[in-house]
């Protein structure tokens, strides 16, 4: 009998934007002068660009429409009404205070709820969310379940909060030291791994009782919708739309970097139920970003936003084929012994680069070398996530060494087709079959904050 595929993207191409071939010469030099980091790569010169999912999707023929109706003005913009709506209509949030990305309303939440020498309890860190907890004088503490840390663990819910550790976050600092709780949706560091619903209502319920808030980083609350509907019992029947209002209901607020879920190139935005919180974080957004009816953003970005957040929720077959494709990728690696972060995530694909390379010790950045040879391979771009990106300890200034040393693919929405995926497995494949063929990497500059993504490196001979 033949087997129907499970899904095919709900949309077909209008428009194409040629990319460059270049040669294996080309690429080594460019890598050499991009100082083996993969951020400091020229656009022009990369084949298959999966540095990241962040404001690299493509819009729909309704959002690029919706440019053209952006409504300029200065104050009372109707592009920033239509954007309320669709916030409050998607993720039942009342207040909202837009940014001109994800970091800007990780500012503005930290610098209002934290106050120095508090303890924010998160599932796993973010680099900028944990850093302006860090710059607000908090202390960031990792509570997520040990099996985040182990990639060849196939729970379902590899983002939960281990609750015994949050409780002793609070008894040993007191509920009063925790202003909230940093609760990311389908965990990009641990792999695009997902929460569930129970843990969520779980923590709410613990948080709620002892005055502790619980604020979501829901930039990928939507793939973590279509990972409950799939996995949880009791969601298959329910629509990713009802989901996703189920996951808000269980927090105070949220921070959303409006590059990824919400299929566009720039935006994101603070929403909280509580209108002192909101008037607090208006008065630092006059100051940081824009007047409060555009924050950092102009009207037609708004207004592509509006139409994104709506989109993404109008049928469950945007999310089906955005993750399908995801898995896609993952098991074509899985079924040649390439070893990745299990299950599939919802973003992309995490090479185990320790695994891969075990023979790059970890102060040679194993992950920043696979990552610079995958280039030079195939002009695929990816990622490192692993100890360049946890950067130094603030106190010891030593290396954070994490538990996973990752290559990130990570599958821009609704960009790249099967073709692409196809040649992006056969490249990982052939540098799995030479890994004694790639070496490691020191630093030849290191910057202090948020070092990966400008830092340089030169091979060790
Ligand atoms: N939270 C999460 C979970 C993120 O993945 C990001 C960005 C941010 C917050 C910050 O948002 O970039 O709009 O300021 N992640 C990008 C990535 C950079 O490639 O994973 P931003």
């Amino acid at each position: 009998m033949v087997e129907k595929r499970s899904w095919a993207e709900p949309w077909k191409i209008k428009m194409v934007e040629p990319i460059k071939m270049t040669s294996r010469e080309e690429r080594e030099r460019a890598i050499r002068e991009a100082g083996y980091n993969t951020f400091l790569l020229q656009s022009e010169d990369v084949y298959i660009d999966l540095l990241t999912d962040s404001g690299t999707s493509a819009m729909s023929e309704n959002q690029w429409a919706g440019l053209m109706y952006g409504d300029e003005a200065y104050a009372g913009s109707r592009s920033f009404k239509n954007l309320v709506s669709a916030v409050h209509d998607v993720y039942g949030y009342e207040e909202l205070i837009p940014t001109h990305q994800g970091r800007g309303a990780e500012h503005i939440l930290s610098q209002i709820l934290i106050s120095p020498g508090d303890y924010v309890p998160g599932n796993m860190y973010f680099t900028t969310t944990r850093y302006h907890q860090e710059f607000a004088g908090g202390t960031f503490v990792d509570v997520i379940v040990d099996e985040a840390h182990r990639p060849d663990s196939i729970e379902p819910f590899k983002g939960n909060i281990d609750l015994d550790k949050l409780a002793a976050v609070v008894d040993t600092h007191g509920a009063d030291k925790v202003p909230y709780v940093s609760f990311e949706t389908n965990v990009n560091m641990a792999g695009g791994q997902p929460v569930s619903m129970a843990n969520l209502r779980e923590v709410y319920e613990y948080c709620s009782a002892r005055g502790i808030l619980v604020m979501l980083d829901a930039t990928r609350a939507l793939e973590n919708a279509y990972f409950i509907q799939q996995r949880e019992g009791g969601y298959l029947d329910k629509s990713i739309a009802e989901i996703l209002r189920e996951i808000t209901s269980y927090s105070d607020g949220a921070t959303v970097s409006s590059k990824k879920d919400n299929l566009v190139n720039i935006g994101g935005f603070l929403a909280v139920r509580d209108p002192e919180i909101a008037r607090k974080a208006r008065a630092m957004l006059v100051v940081f970003e824009g007047l409060h009816t555009y924050g950092g953003m102009s009207g037609r970005d708004m207004e592509a936003l509006a139409r994104g957040i709506r989109e993404m929720v109008a049928s469950d077959d945007h999310v089906r084929a955005r993750v399908g494709q995801v898995e896609y990728l993952g098991n074509a690696l899985i079924k040649a012994g390439v070893p990745i972060v299990k299950p599939v995530g919802g973003h992309g694909i995490f090479l185990d680069a320790a695994s891969i390379l075990p023979h790059i010790p970890m102060e040679h950045f194993p992950a920043q070398s696979l990552a610079a040879a995958l280039y030079v391979d195939s002009g695929v771009r990816a990622m490192e996530r692993g100890i360049v990106s946890a950067g130094r300890d603030p106190e010891t200034g030593e290396h954070r060494v994490p538990k996973l040393e990752l290559v990130r693919l990570t599958i821009p929405r609704r960009v790249y087709t099967q073709a692409h995926m196809d040649v992006t497995a056969e490249s990982v494949m052939s540098l799995c079959e030479r890994p004694e063929q790639v070496g490691g990497l020191r630093f030849t500059y290191e910057p202090e904050v948020l070092r990966f993504f400008q830092a340089t490196f030169e091979p060790i001979v």
